[in-house]
């Protein structure tokens, strides 16, 4: 993927704004790149030219090295994603007790694969690493909400909450 298809998003100037604010407490500090990547996440689905340009600016470090650290961290997608990223766990314990079942139903509910997105950009469907609460697996996250001890018809309905939109 080219620079160009990957910046090809726009960011609105009220979402520069709070990112600049975010990007500016951590001027002069490229080890603090993490956070700030992981707190504009929470504002934008992906990173455009002006997003990786205000944080460079803000954080007093090259633009270059904030598009590699982003493509660097592969589960930071630079692709635009949903509202609602439903993060399944992929490790060992949680496969153990069922996880397979989630992802069907996960899928089925949604008409979407692993790794893709709903035509509405609601939902995205991703594998992640250990969650650390493989005692209460299997256990997905939902943006920043983590949901445990799932079976497929308790995950339809937890999902089914986002569909309606009834959280916060
Ligand atoms: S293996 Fe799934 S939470 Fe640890």
């Amino acid at each position: 993927m080219s620079n160009e298809e990957i910046y090809s998003y726009k960011t609105s100037s009220s979402q520069l704004v709070k990112i600049a604010e975010i990007a500016s407490r951590y001027k002069g500090r490229p080890e603090m790149l993490m956070k700030v990547v992981i707190q504009t996440q929470k504002i934008v689905t992906a990173f455009s030219a002006s997003v990786a340009a205000v944080i460079a600016r803000e954080m007093e470090i090259p633009q270059t090295q904030v598009y590699s650290f982003i493509t660097f961290y592969a589960m930071l997608s630079v692709k635009p994603r949903g509202k609602y990223i439903i993060r399944m766990c992929k490790s060992a314990p949680c496969h153990i007790r069922g996880a397979k079942e989630i992802v069907t139903a996960l899928e089925d509910l949604l008409g979407i694969k692993m790794g893709e997105t709903t035509e509405d950009k609601r939902f995205t469907l991703e594998y992640c690493p250990c969650l650390g609460i493989c005692e209460q697996s299997p256990a997905i996250m939902i943006n920043d909400r983590t949901y445990v001890n799932l079976t497929p018809e308790s995950v339809r309905e937890v999902v089914r909450r986002y569909i309606r939109e009834e959280v916060e």
